[in-house]
């Protein structure tokens, strides 16, 4: 059966603090019918308490006339993150594919290479044969940890207190792969390979489905955004909750030593609830005062795990002279000193506000938003070998590292020795204290996926606490063919639109493994679809 429960969603959207309310049930929500309405009929009562003036935490949607709407934060979604898809689909926000027909760019040692499918071809066999083993040993390594407990691999301690670029050094043979390899951790997780443990790293790319998953657009984790911008799933959810959530609210206190734990707000509201879900990244529990004061380990963990570093650049121009020219707009770029590593064409779905979204780990580029831009267009210059790109029509930046409720984005990391020490204690509850929130994921942790995930489970928490699940209820797999199925069928029309048009599909062995299996769908199915 499917059990999604309100609080789950609440706190996704919001991923604050969420209060069950004492005299009052936490509704469970069976196949994500309406929130309020379940809300109302089964007298659940969750309130949700949000530091921002808005919901949605570190995904930020803003509309102007220049850009019409545009994610400054999170954004993509793919393949097998049927949770996210589950939610907008209840709520008919539409998905769009990112523009990848054209060619795609690698752009190394000053020289654009163009190229199709989901990793730049190698001309030099040795670079090519390194680059592959790199890979297969990560996939291979990653399978050695347990999604939900990677501290319990067989080598978690040695990994552990190794870094990814220690293992880099150790796995690569050539500097290209090294140098791509860096990319890969700089891209993926805004930070360094020089910061981040082995077995965290490894695991984070496991959980996500593998290297393939994680680095491809088409058939992987950036194959599609949300017409209207992601913002709305946490404004629909919001809307259904209505006055149950309460911005502007900081929590800086909770306190345990009741019979009901007291939240307290920075303006001094306080609220009395019997379960609390903390759904903030780790870190920012450092900002709350418990009483009692949190367990040890869980005090350390919270003091160990810094957020990555990313400024989210969208450059608009008048034309998309980069489709003329033949390239889709992702740019995979290495070069010393170069503001950004990865881009991806932003233009809307019907072909409007022709855009570029960059992403830049902000802590190198300590740069005046002029002086930014102008670096931006320069390098998209000489990637896309056109003076076009010097002459952006509109520019949209967000800096993460200033925000004080996200800390950093897009996902907190573990640096070296802290996963096998601390991380068992990331989901323990604390009394009547329950942890959500991306991190505490073990599916798509780190992306809006894994914060739907762990608020679903937290809330299941809460419920088996309550005596309404039994303990084995409390982790449940998303069933497969409900929102998968939704989605190959999208697949499906699109390549029917595009059949006559040269399809990136072709290009990987996953795609056209997984486009077999689309035209395969019978008609039960599409009935279900539709
Ligand atoms: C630039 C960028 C790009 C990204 N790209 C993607 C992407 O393409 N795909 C993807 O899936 N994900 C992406 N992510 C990550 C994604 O946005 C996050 O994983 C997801 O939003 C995390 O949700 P969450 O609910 O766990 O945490 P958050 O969204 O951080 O929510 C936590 C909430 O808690 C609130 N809060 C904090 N402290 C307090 C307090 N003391 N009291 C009350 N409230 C508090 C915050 O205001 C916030 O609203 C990206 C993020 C960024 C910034
Ligand atoms: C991970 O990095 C690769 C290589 O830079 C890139 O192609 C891919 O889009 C990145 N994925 C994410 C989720 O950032
Ligand atoms: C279609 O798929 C459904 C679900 O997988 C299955 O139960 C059904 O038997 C299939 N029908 C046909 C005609 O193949």
């Amino acid at each position: 059966m499917l059990w999604s429960c309100i609080l789950s969603r609440i706190n996704y959207i919001v991923s604050y603090i969420v209060i069950a309310n004492f005299q009052i049930y936490i509704v469970i929500n069976i196949f994500g019918l309406s929130a309020a309405k379940l809300l109302k009929a089964s007298g659940l009562d969750p309130v949700v308490l949000e530091a921002r003036d808005r919901v949605g935490g570190r995904t930020f949607t803003v509309q102007n006339k220049e850009a019409k709407w545009v994610d400054l934060g999170g954004a993509y979604i793919g393949p097998t993150q049927n949770r996210i898809l589950r939610l907008a689909k209840e709520y008919g926000i539409k998905t769009y594919k990112v523009n990848e027909q054209e060619n795609l760019v690698h752009y190394v040692n000053g020289k654009s290479y163009p190229f199709k499918g989901s990793l730049p071809p190698m001309w030099n066999p040795i670079a090519l044969m390194d680059f592959n083993n790199l890979f297969r040993t990560m996939d291979k390594m990653g399978e050695e940890i347990p999604r939900d407990a990677p501290w319990r691999a067989p080598h978690a301690e040695e990994w552990d207190k190794m870094t990814m670029q220690e293992l880099f050094e150790k796995l690569c043979w050539t500097r290209t792969a090294r140098r791509f390899a860096t990319l890969f951790v700089n891209v993926n997780v805004t930070s360094e390979p020089h910061e981040v443990s082995a077995l965290w790293f490894l695991w984070y790319v496991k959980q996500c489905g593998g290297t393939m998953r994680i680095f491809s657009t088409t058939n992987g984790g950036q194959e599609r955004k949300f017409v209207g911008g992601a913002n709305q799933v946490s404004q629909c959810m919001a809307r259904e909750l209505g006055d149950r959530v309460k911005l502007q609210s900081p929590v800086y206190r909770i306190d345990q030593t009741g019979d009901m734990v007291v939240v307290e707000t920075v303006d001094k509201q306080t609220y009395k609830a019997k379960y609390v879900i903390v759904a903030t990244p780790p870190a920012l529990n450092l900002k709350m005062h418990f009483n009692p004061e949190l367990p040890p380990l869980r005090n350390q963990l919270i003091n160990r795990v810094p957020m990555g570093s990313v400024i989210k650049c969208m450059v608009y121009y008048r034309e998309n002279f980069w489709r003329k020219k033949g390239y889709c707009g992702s740019m995979v770029i290495e070069e010393e000193g170069a503001p950004i590593g990865l881009t991806l064409d932003d233009t809307k779905p019907d072909g409007t506000v022709p855009c570029i979204m960059g992403l830049v780990q902000s802590f190198k580029q300590l740069l005046s938003l002029h002086l930014l831009l102008r670096r931006i267009c320069e390098i998209y210059s000489k990637v896309l070998g056109t003076d076009e790109a010097l002459h952006p029509v509109h520019y949209e930046e967000k800096n993460w590292c200033e925000e004080e409720y996200s800390g950093g984005c897009y996902t907190a990391y573990f640096p070296p020795g802290i996963l096998t020490q601390f991380g068992r204690v990331l989901r323990e509850p604390v009394g009547k204290l329950y942890f959500a929130g991306t991190e505490t994921a073990t599916e798509w942790s780190g992306y809006m996926e894994g914060a739907v995930q762990a608020g679903e489970r937290a809330a299941r928490e809460v419920m088996c606490a309550m005596g309404k699940l039994q303990p084995n209820q409390i982790w449940q797999p998303e069933p497969e063919n409900d929102v998968r199925e939704v989605l190959m069928h999208q697949i499906t029309s699109w390549l029917l639109i595009k059949k006559n048009e040269q399809s990136v599909e072709k290009h990987s062995e996953v795609s056209r493994h997984e486009s077999k299996t689309l035209f395969t769908i019978n008609d039960t199915v599409k009935k279900i679809i539709l």
